[in-house]
Parts: structure tokens; sequence; C-alpha cells
């Protein structure tokens, strides 16, 4: 629906992180609204780690290039 669509449109933008994906850097941290958090597979232990080191963590914290 419309909702997966913007979806979508936001992580187009951000799928352009540093690292083009390959889980080693932090370009691409989001805040996922709660909405989508639980939609979303489960972040892998190399996302986390990684995203323990992004700044600015939150609860709801992903890297966008790993959602899609
Ligand atoms: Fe580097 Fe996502 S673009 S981890």
């Amino acid at each position: 629906g419309d909702n997966l669509l913007y979806l979508s449109k936001r992580f187009e933008v951000e799928m352009e992180g540093a690292c083009e994906a390959s889980l080693a850097c932090t370009t691409c941290h989001v805040y996922v609204d709660h909405d989508y958090l639980d939609l979303l597979p489960e972040a892998t232990e190399t996302e986390e780690d990684l995203l323990d080191q992004a700044p600015f963590l939150k609860e709801n914290s992903r890297l966008g290039c790993q959602i899609i």
C-alpha cells in the first residue's frame, strides 16, 4: 500500500551509504518508524555491532542498506 511505497522511497535515498551496503559503515543509519519496525527482519549481529558505533543510537535505529 501507500505506506510501503513511502518506505521504499525513503530507503532508496538511504541506500547511498559510504560502504555501498557491505556493512562497514554507519552512514546509512536511519530511525525506523515504530509502525514499520515490527515488520522488518531482525538486525543481524554484524548490523547490531555497527549500530553500537552509530551516533545518536536509538532503539529504533537500523542500517538503511540492510532493510530492503
Ligand atoms: Fe555502509 Fe549501510 S551503507 S553499512
